[in-house]
């Protein structure tokens, strides 16, 4: 951890979080293994939440996107309560985003076109796995993809119905930033009909 960390001042927060967010993305590039992994929190009905890793695909002028099992616990959660958070934190940087907003399905030739740029293993292995259901053995779902590398011998994968993207298109975000001695800078983003107010709140 570095003892000097950047001021966060409002006014030199971009307007557009979207353009805010790709500022610290960019800046995280050579900082980071896996700058794309973020948090995703999903909530059923009732208020239960849940909280997963997804690798971040889509980073986009007005919704981040992840590709994912639609029938697993997050896709059963978003099916009943679409909203959702996303959390990003880039440890070298003192450097944490909260995102919260609404999640709807990519559409069909998005997730297809994702789908066809994946690696066959992925491919094979989309359809291999019913995400989040109980699996007997290691063995069971090895076999599986042997049988399914049999059926697909030769032909392009299709992409499975059940797999797909998400986009999450966020009324708010959070930009934090490490400073000393727990005096964190804060800048919170809130929309009003599109239009993006930002303010600093305490640390
Ligand atoms: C760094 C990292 C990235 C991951 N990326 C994804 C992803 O993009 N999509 C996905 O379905 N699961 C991903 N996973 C696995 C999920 O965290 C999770 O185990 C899986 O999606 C099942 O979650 P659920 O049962 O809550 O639906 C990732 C895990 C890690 C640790």
């Amino acid at each position: 951890m570095s003892d000097h960390w950047l001021p966060l001042h409002v006014a030199d927060c971009d307007p557009d979080p979207f353009v805010q967010f790709r500022t610290w993305f960019d800046e995280a590039e050579p900082e980071m293994n896996e700058r794309e992994a973020v948090a995703l929190v999903t909530a059923t009905l009732d208020g239960h939440p849940s909280a997963r890793m997804v690798l971040l695909r889509h980073v986009g002028n007005d919704s981040f996107g992840w590709f994912t099992n639609y029938e697993s616990r997050k896709g059963h959660d978003l099916e009943a309560n679409h909203h959702a958070a996303l959390l990003w934190y880039c440890e070298s940087l003192g450097r944490q985003i909260r995102i919260e907003g609404t999640v709807a399905k990519m559409s069909d030739a998005q997730s297809d076109a994702y789908f066809s740029s994946r690696a066959r293993g992925h491919q094979i292995g989309a359809h291999a796995s019913h995400q989040s259901e109980p699996l007997v053995s290691r063995q069971e779902i090895e076999d599986r993809v042997r049988e399914l590398e049999a059926r697909f011998e030769g032909v392009e994968v299709p992409r499975p119905e059940y797999w797909g993207g998400y986009l999450l298109t966020p009324t708010f975000f959070e930009f934090w930033q490490h400073r000393e001695d727990r005096l964190h800078d804060r800048v919170f983003y809130t929309s009003d009909h599109h239009a993006w107010s930002r303010e600093r709140h305490s640390p």
